[in-house]
């Protein structure tokens, strides 16, 4: 799909990949609606981006929410033809820690709003984009998750974490069998280690060794280089049911 005829849902759109992911539709002629909690910095964003971006408050797990925030894409830019999944939230619990057994609520807010909220959306725009006119390729959007290469590779702690994005792995493929007719592709991208505000916030001393694990290069990944591989995949009709790690080459031990 051509950039500048898109209009991009970007959830988690106000930090990290996702505003690095609306920054870039945006510079390449997209319009942009950044679905986030954070109400101060997405409408920031918003704002600073002019009259092709929107900020919706939408809790991706939430039916109603996406309902109405999809709702304000429509009735601002006619359709919708792109949905980046960035919303998301780690934690770091062991199954069984010196506190007790993981909480199993703790375990189930990680599934409701990372593997859960991404479906959410998935299912609720594929419906609004199924209206629109299909282009000389035969789409009428495209969908991108974010998965993590802890779907693949998780640490200790990571069980909720890492069990939601394997969840966000597995579902790509049937939700881009169940999606071709409708002329939408679904994607997933499984990234390393990204320098985002969650990651700043880490000492100096943990980010340089954080930085040292990839094979080549021995640096944290760039969000610019994550939403080059979204633009990617959204740009390029045939790429569809893939997950695509974007790591540097890094095998967590
Ligand atoms: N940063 C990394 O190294 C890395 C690596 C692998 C995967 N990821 C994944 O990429 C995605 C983005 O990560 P990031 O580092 O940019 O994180 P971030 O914390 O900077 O941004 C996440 C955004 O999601 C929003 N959000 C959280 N819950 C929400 C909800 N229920 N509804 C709507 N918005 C919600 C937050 O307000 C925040 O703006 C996440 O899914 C994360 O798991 C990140």
């Amino acid at each position: 799909m051509e950039l500048n005829k898109t209009v991009a849902v970007v959830t988690g759109g106000a930090s990290g990949l996702g505003e690095a992911c609306a920054r870039d539709i945006h510079a390449g002629g997209g319009k942009v609606a950044i679905f986030d909690l954070n109400e101060e910095k997405g409408t920031a964003l918003a704002k600073e981006l002019g009259d092709v971006a929107i900020f919706a408050k939408v809790d991706v797990g939430d039916e109603d929410s996406v309902t109405q925030g999809l709702n304000a894409v429509e009735a601002a830019f006619g359709f919708v033809s792109a949905a980046v999944n960035c919303a998301g939230i780690a934690i770091a619990v062991k199954t069984l820690g010196r506190d007790g057994p993981h909480p199993l609520s703790a375990y189930r807010k990680v599934i409701d709003i990372n593997l859960a909220g991404s479906f959410n959306i998935a299912r609720l725009a594929s419906e609004r984009m199924q209206k629109n006119v299909l282009n000389d390729d035969g789409e009428a959007g495209v969908i991108i998750n974010m998965a993590s290469v802890a779907a693949f590779d998780g640490q200790k702690g990571q069980a909720a974490y890492a069990a939601s994005k394997g969840g966000i792995a597995a579902m790509t493929l049937p939700m881009s069998r169940d999606l071709a007719s409708y002329g939408i592709r679904v994607n997933t991208v499984a990234p390393g280690l990204f320098l985002t505000p969650m990651m700043a916030s880490l000492p100096e001393a943990a980010q340089e060794d954080l930085g040292q694990q990839p094979l080549m290069p021995k640096r944290l990944g760039k969000p610019s280089e994550l939403a080059h591989l979204v633009r990617f995949m959204i740009e390029n009709p045939y790429i569809n049911g893939e997950v695509v790690r974007l790591d540097g080459g890094v095998r967590l031990p």
